[in-house]
């Protein structure tokens, strides 16, 4: 029956899950309760992987204790870092990249880890792999600088550490916290994509690595997190061309043209996300050049009404803003991607093990719609 089939599996319910909710009529979005404001305002990314992790917000004595074994996990060892050089060298992309350094990441686990399946040794692994990512990341980078990888700060946050090993210097306080705030703002997002990808590879009670590694190979797509880089492009395209923006807009939505960072498959207005995200990319305009923050909010105005609901049939989503952000923080466009991974990897973690905890394979099925009955011809008659 032609109803019961659900393209792109829209709006099919297919496990309970207590990690995050969206209304995409208002425009929220919680984890485990919490509005992503909140979170985003008062605490750290590290927090934030604990409660999604754990259930519930650390006290400071549990804070304390998950920032340093985190930090304890942060080095990549040689030989995966050797791999990442001659990726680099080669020109891969750095999403390709990271997929191929997460994967490789298994087999470096410590004594006796390898084997082991239960699920708190898969929140270890997944630990590790979150832990590791940004220094896999920020290696890629040196050496297409034509640098040495730096030591991980264990004094460091996770976000001030990464931008640290990526740059090869202190971050200032603003752009430690706004990026803090960013992967905070992408850590989980109910069952997208890339999530559900990481899903269906743990429902056949495979590994956390094979889970991740999946997770971010389904992310690298245009539709999915490949869009935050295409903002970006699309930003540079229209700075560099002969038109407004707001003419620019008007000609590509003539013209039919999908303009990345807009439209959602939940969010029927707004994302919550996006709001955040346009807040720091004012105050980052305010410190340095205002030129993108115009452009973004130009293309938002003419999109939606003045309420920010969707004018034209499309809203801002994450992406829409953090491309302009990560490019005012100095961050080349094609990392916008896998930094998206660095962070969405604490909420694919979060979801393997809550959904193996009551695990079922997960085996949709299609509707049949080739031919019934075909008389075979051997090879040499055909
Ligand atoms: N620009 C212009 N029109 C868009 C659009 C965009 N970014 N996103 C959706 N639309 C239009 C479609 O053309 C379609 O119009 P139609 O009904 O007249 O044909 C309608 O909105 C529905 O689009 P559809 O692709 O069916 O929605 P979806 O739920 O499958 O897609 C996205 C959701 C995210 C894939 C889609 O909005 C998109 O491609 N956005 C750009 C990429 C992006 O920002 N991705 C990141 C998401 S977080």
């Amino acid at each position: 029956m032609a109803d019961d089939l659900k393209k792109g599996l829209e709006g099919v319910l297919v496990a309970e899950s207590d990690l995050s909710s969206i209304d995409g009529d208002a425009g929220r979005l919680i984890y485990r309760g919490y509005p992503i404001e909140a979170l985003a305002a008062g605490a750290s990314f590290e927090e934030v992987l604990y409660l999604l992790w754990y259930g519930h917000l650390p006290d400071e004595g549990e804070l304390a204790a998950f920032t340093e074994a985190m930090a304890a996990e942060r080095s990549v060892d040689p030989a995966i870092l050797e791999t990442v050089r001659s990726l680099a060298d080669a020109g891969e992309e750095p999403m390709a990249a990271l997929r191929t350094a997460t994967s490789m990441l298994s087999a470096t686990e410590p004594e006796g880890e390898a084997d082991a399946e239960d699920l708190e040794a898969s929140l270890r692994k997944g630990r590790r792999i979150t832990a590791k990512i940004p220094t896999v990341l920020a290696a890629f980078e040196r050496y297409r600088q034509g640098e040495e990888p730096l030591d991980p700060d264990p004094a460091l946050g996770l976000a001030e550490n990464f931008l640290y090993l990526f740059t090869g210097e202190q971050p200032d306080p603003v752009a430690a916290e706004t990026f803090d705030q960013a992967l905070i703002l992408h850590a989980d997002h109910g069952l997208n994509a890339s999530t559900f990808t990481s899903m269906v590879i743990a429902s056949t009670m495979a590994d956390v690595y094979s889970a991740i590694t999946g997770g971010i190979g389904a992310l690298s797509g245009p539709l999915h997190g490949g869009a935050n880089q295409d903002v970006m492009e699309v930003l540079i395209e229209i700075d560099e061309s002969d038109l407004e923006p707001r003419n620019w807009v008007e000609q590509a939505t003539e013209e039919g043209r999908r303009i990345p960072g807009f439209g959602h498959r939940v969010y029927n207005v707004k994302d919550p996300r996006a709001k955040i995200l346009r807040e720091r990319s004012a105050e980052l305009a305010e410190e340095g050049d205002s030129k993108w923050y115009d452009i973004t909010t130009t293309l938002e105005a003419y999109l939606t009404d003045e309420k920010g609901l969707p004018e034209k049939g499309i809203a801002p989503n994450v992406d829409f803003y953090s491309g302009s952000v990560y490019y005012q923080l100095g961050i080349p466009i094609d990392m916008y991607t896998p930094i998206f991974a660095m962070s969405r990897s604490g909420g694919w973690i979060a979801h393997v093990l809550e959904y193996q905890r009551d695990n079922r394979l997960i085996r949709p099925r299609a509707r049949y719609t080739g031919p019934e009955e075909q008389a075979f011809v051997p090879l040499q008659e055909r």
